[in-house]
């Protein structure tokens, strides 16, 4: 647990125009920064950031929030890791101690696997560095190998002793729990006695996005030894192989900048490129890709360049798993290093600048490389080249855009000397196969959707809304929201005094005044029907509450900052269209612009409208209790469904209204 002093610290220091910077390039436009969005791709910034407000958002995609929400959401991070991020970054010590043995033991598991492995990094790591063997076995081999102090040190790399169970007992002797290390993939037990998994052998740490060490590598290092070149950690708690990749973490800011990845095969490939200068890369570790992986790829970019050696007798295996990424909608490139070459070998010897331009022109793009290498197979021979030609037409048909898909149909129809129009016909038929069931039932739901909507917002929806409010709300998610912004922007300004008793209903005296919170506060709690369904509002509406009963006014700042991720990305969401767009409180019949231009207007008449909201939802439901209740009920009920009729007919009178009246 970070202290909340501390949080608070971080919050204070964190400079949303350094934070957002350092992945965005801004300009200036007014008070705001922008640029161009990095969660999703566009050729026109939308990206707004505030300074004043320390708040950023997009309003092509929705996203927005403080600097820790951007951390977070950028960079996949926990909240803990989020805040730990910008502690590095800003020089605050974080005294969060590093948990003892015993500490370990209390957190959750997958916690304490993470404590193991991390552990084991750092022991590895010092081995490699302090120990005599390690210095003389390991570390010799990496700088044999070309690796600077300063590459082995980045990657973490690192040196088990050769032996028999030298880790496992030190760990034992450190505190560490002997099922806790088995579980962490770290030690071994065979009838009762217990080993290391990795001995006398280099060692490649794992990591998730965000950094942590979740499993190993291990590399032999005798030649003529008989067991596997590489050992790598078992499927763990912490450690699932298809959802990771070798170097993510060190590479996504590389993929991000460059907007391309490039995807190797194996982790010295990935660390000798780093070396070189190239920083986009990340490995499968040998396996072929996974949709997790790809997923986890286009998180930062849709393009993905595969790097294959040149003797690879691999790259049939890995056709399948390419196929995968078309699937993903994304721009798969492919390039063969020349014989007898691998990534590794080749940023090696040419270094990034070679490397790239050799890149750039033997880069391939994907669909058109399957076709050159089935017609080199072929032959002339008809049927393998009529089966070949349906493996090709069945990897076309998974590409989910259709233009794309007709581009690369021309093209192989050119290549493979065959009419375009049957390719098409052989391409609909799959899809029409494949894709047909689903397509349905997506519309069916899409429409279902639709149909039902005014009530379905999803109960916790994070903020999503793109333009600044110009209707009033139809939804009690969407008026519970428009509330908690008249609340959270208007909360403080003063809504009646004496002077507005005939209008207010109230009776103040004449130094007495009415805030807008004050009357929103009385005004929801009266009626238990009026309190907040969706849980997110109504959590955050209880806060205001608390806030302001103990401090008579609302600070914006305390819940724009709040260290509830999810409350200060509302919260965001909630103040900036002010900030961002002030021009258009003006247009627009937005409850909150009206509420700012006339509260005494404003603050009535959306609470008279969520009201009457309320009261049709109760007419709704008495209606249907109606259909189904016992004789001897009907009688009651249809008199409270004349009363809230009648209620309904006064409040939409009031208003004025068509909006909500149905
Ligand atoms: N690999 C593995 N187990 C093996 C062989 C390979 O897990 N027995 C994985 C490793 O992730 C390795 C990748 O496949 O990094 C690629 O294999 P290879 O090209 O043989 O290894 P390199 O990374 O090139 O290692 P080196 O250059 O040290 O031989
Ligand atoms: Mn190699």
């Amino acid at each position: 647990m970070i202290p909340a002093s501390t949080v608070e610290r971080i919050f204070e220091a964190a400079n949303i125009l350094e934070v957002v910077g350092e992945f965005v390039h801004l300009r200036r436009r007014g008070i705001n920064y922008i640029g161009l969005c990095p969660f999703h791709q566009e050729k026109t910034p939308s990206f707004n950031v505030n300074p004043a407000r320390g708040i950023y958002k997009c309003f092509g995609c929705g996203k927005g929030g403080n600097s820790v929400n951007f951390i977070m959401e950028h960079e996949q991070m926990g909240y803990p890791e989020a805040l730990k991020y910008l502690a590095r970054k800003y020089n605050i010590a974080v005294e969060e101690e590093q948990p003892s043995p015993e500490q370990a033991l209390e957190q959750t598991q997958r916690e304490s696997l993470l404590v193991a492995v991390g552990f084991a990094q750092k022991h590895f790591e010092q081995l490699l560095h302090e120990h005599d063997e390690g210095r003389a076995v390991g570390l010799s081999y990496f700088v044999e190998r070309g690796f600077s102090a300063e590459t082995i040190r980045k990657f973490q790399l690192g040196y088990a002793l050769d032996g028999y169970d030298k880790f496992t007992t030190h760990a034992l002797s450190q505190g560490y729990q002997l099922e806790v290390l088995e579980k962490a993939g770290l030690t071994q037990v065979k009838e009762g006695r217990s080993y290391d998994r990795f001995r006398g052998r280099v060692i490649f740490p794992i990591h998730s996005v965000a950094g942590r060490t979740i499993a190993f590598g291990a590399r032999v290092l005798s030649r003529e030894a008989k067991a596997a070149k590489y050992l790598n950690s078992p499927e763990s708690d912490i450690y699932h192989k298809s959802q990771v990749l070798y170097g993510v973490h060190l590479a996504k800011r590389g993929i991000m900048q460059h907007e391309k990845c490039f995807m190797v095969e194996g982790y010295t490939d990935v660390i000798s490129m780093h070396q070189a200068g190239i920083e986009n890369v990340v490995a499968s570790s040998g396996t072929s890709l996974t949709t997790q992986q790809i997923a986890l790829v286009k998180r930062f970019t849709p393009n993905i360049t595969m790097l294959y050696d040149g003797d690879a007798a691999g790259i049939k295996a890995s056709l399948r798993g390419i196929d995968l990424v078309l699937e993903q909608g994304m721009n798969v490139r492919v390039v063969l290093l020349p014989d007898g070459h691998d990534p590794d070998s080749m940023a090696r010897d040419l270094g990034a600048a070679a490397f790239l331009d050799y890149v750039r022109d033997n880069e391939q793009d994907f669909v058109k490389f399957k076709t050159r290498l089935l017609i080199d197979e072929t032959q002339g021979d008809p049927i393998t080249k009529a089966r070949l030609v349906g493996d090709l037409v069945r990897t076309v048909a998974i590409i989910p855009d259709a233009v794309t898909r007709s581009i690369y149909l021309k093209e192989c129809a050119e290549m493979l000397e065959l009419g375009e129009e049957m390719l098409h016909e052989q391409v609909r038929q799959i899809r029409h196969k494949q894709y047909g069931e689903t397509v349905k039932k997506e519309q069916w739901r899409r429409s279902a959707n639709e149909a039902s909507a005014p009530r379905q917002a999803p109960p916790e929806a994070t903020p999503t809304r793109q333009t600044p409010a110009e209707e009033p709300p139809q939804t009690r998610d969407g008026f519970e929201k428009e509330l908690l912004r008249v609340l959270l922007c208007h909360g403080n300004q003063t809504l009646y005094n004496h002077h507005d008793n005939p209008q207010s209903g109230l009776e103040l005296a004449q130094d007495e005044t009415v805030s807008v919170a004050e009357f929103i506060f009385g005004f929801i709690e009266a009626e238990s029907e009026m309190k907040f369904r969706n849980a997110l509002y109504a959590q955050v509406f209880g806060m205001m509450l608390e806030h302001y009963e103990r401090n008579a006014a609302l600070a914006e700042e305390g819940f724009v900052q709040h260290p509830d991720p999810r409350v200060s990305a509302l919260a965001s969401d909630l103040v900036q269209d002010r900030y961002f767009f002030s021009k258009i409180w003006t247009k627009g019949d937005g409850m909150a612009n009206l509420v700012k231009i006339e509260p005494k207007e404003g603050v009535p008449k959306i609470l008279n409208r969520y009201k009457h909201l309320v009261v049709l939802e109760l007419i709704a439901k008495v209606q249907s209790e109606l259909r189904q209740a016992p004789p001897e009920r009907q009688e009651e009920l249809l008199r409270r469904y004349m009363q809230l009729k009648e209620v309904s007919m006064y409040l939409a009178k009031l208003h004025g209204d068509r909006a909500v009246i149905r």
